[in-house]
């Protein structure tokens, strides 16, 4: 997501896609029950990688020459870096999976253990990024590094191809645009609920007044809990790749549906989420996703999210090529009525098909005022993604908390399905004993929800910026 300084709005979209040889009932196993391992774990989790073919399509806007811009990564992984305590963390999290579903053992595995201040040094991966600077999309998406993969795939059962790899694009997106008040809010399109979630998220929300509920009071968080209710209802329903299923956009915001929507609102007590079907016209979690909140002095603004989908993706390694390769086909509906791994549910609108992107959350977010880019926003967080980021924006356009506080202060999740209230750390005990008390079922406390990258453009063009402390996170001004 991005504006140019000419204001010329942009979405990239390089989800990946299901290969060819994939079909609905791809992880349906022959005594009729889902097999989650197979769409979360090992080969055939992978969907067809977008993310190289996504750098190219956004290069087509970089000011600095290609071979600038990749050098930096060619020397992290050939000459190594040091690891960060949690990266130590994660990757010894991990070493059971790494042998399971690697056909070839990758340099991820140490068997004395990973500890912080260790060199990680990928050689395989600097010489795929050097085939990328030499030859460029075709550099991964054909000659050896498609091979790689493809022959990865036949040792691990996978099915990509070298077809499907070849014919990889990424699309350029209408954004998806909505006003709040004196906004313009732009988010990313389907096959990402996200634009869409914050949209009808935002609009019931924008004549209730939260501003004088407050920030954290019961009654600001249950009215938010109940838009966010109604919202993830319909993304179970009626969202999925818009080139593949006819996604009731228009008829999903419009002002009378989200009126109705609300109806039933009570802010007495909770909805049940059985009695919130999907309107008329989805939590578990875990983390491998990234996202870059980016400005220059010419006001071009830019919010990326990207992601393998959870931890290290499917903890396949790619032999002889040496990365990650993504378990994000564990994002469609592998069947109405089971969950993915993010306990969301779906069903024809997000079921598999050869070449169709699977449902994302990723909300890459920019709010603009009188055409001129005011904050960016996004963060990693599977379904929690779209609530982070309504919360963040509330926070400042309502609320009126500093950046920091608008990142910082604790969050809550409800995503309809699971009828539950997750809260952060830190959320206040006075408001979750209310909340139960009013019927609402609370989830587990999560440690940590997200990690949210903002930056706000302050009146004289300064640029108020947060990384999200949650994470190993940082700012860089150059
Ligand atoms: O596209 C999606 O919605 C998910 N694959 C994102 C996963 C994610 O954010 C995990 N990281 N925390």
């Amino acid at each position: 997501m991005g504006q140019l300084s000419n204001g010329k709005q942009v979405a990239i979209d390089y989800r990946e896609k299901a290969p060819a040889a994939a079909h609905r009932d791809l992880y349906i196993e022959s005594n009729g029950e889902a097999n989650t391992e197979k769409s979360q774990l090992g080969h055939l989790a992978a969907g067809v990688p977008g993310t190289v073919a996504g750098l190219f399509a956004s290069y087509t806007y970089a000011k600095l020459p290609f071979d600038k811009l990749i050098s930096p990564a060619i020397e992290l992984a050939e000459v190594g870096f040091s690891i960060t305590a949690a990266e130590a963390r994660g990757l010894n999290a991990i070493q059971a999976d790494l042998k399971k579903y690697n056909t070839q053992t990758p340099v991820f595995v140490k068997e004395q253990g990973w500890k912080e201040g260790d060199t990680l040094r990928q050689p395989q991966l600097a010489a795929t990024l050097k085939r990328i600077k030499a030859k460029g999309k075709a550099g991964f998406y054909e000659g050896e590094t498609a091979q790689f993969i493809v022959d990865e795939m036949k040792r691990g059962k996978g099915i990509i191809t070298l077809e499907d790899l070849k014919k990889y694009e990424a699309a350029p997106r209408t954004p998806h645009r909505f006003t709040y008040k004196d906004f313009v809010i732009v988010s990313m399109p389907m096959p990402s609920s996200g634009g869409l979630l914050l949209n009808q998220m935002m609009k019931m929300v924008e004549d209730r007044n939260l501003k004088s509920m407050g920030f954290h009071s019961v009654a600001s968080v249950q009215l938010m809990t109940e838009v966010m209710r109604r919202a993830y209802a319909d993304r179970a329903e009626f969202m999925g790749d818009a080139d593949f299923y006819p996604v009731p956009v228009r008829e999903l915001v419009a002002p009378n549906y989200l009126i109705s929507r609300m109806k039933d609102y009570n802010p007495e007590g909770a909805t049940d989420s059985k009695q919130i079907k999907p309107g008329k016209p989805l939590p578990k979690e875990s983390e491998e996703t990234t996202h870059l909140s980016v400005m220059d002095e010419q006001g071009n603004a830019v919010a990326v999210t990207t992601t393998l989908n959870n931890s290290y993706g499917s903890r396949t390694v790619i032999g002889g090529a040496g990365f990650f390769i993504n378990d994000e086909m564990d994002d469609f509906s592998v069947r109405p009525g089971v969950p993915n791994m993010y306990g969301a549910l779906g069903g024809e609108a997000n079921s598999i098909q050869p070449g169709k992107r699977m449902l994302s959350s990723m909300t890459p977010t920019l709010v603009t005022k009188n055409g001129k880019p005011y904050i960016v926003v996004g963060t990693p967080g599977g379904t929690t993604i779209p609530n982070q980021v309504f919360q963040t924006l509330i926070n400042l356009l309502e609320f009126e908390l500093s950046a920091e506080d608008a990142v910082y202060k604790p969050k809550f999740h409800h995503q309809w399905l699971p009828d539950e209230l997750v809260t952060e750390k830190g959320f206040p005990e006075e408001v979750k004993i209310k909340m139960k008390a009013m019927g609402y079922p609370m989830g587990k406390e999560r440690s940590g929800i997200g990690r949210t990258e903002l930056i706000r453009i302050l009146p004289d063009g300064k640029l108020e910026v947060v990384a999200d402390k949650r994470g190993d996170d940082s700012v860089a001004g150059f």
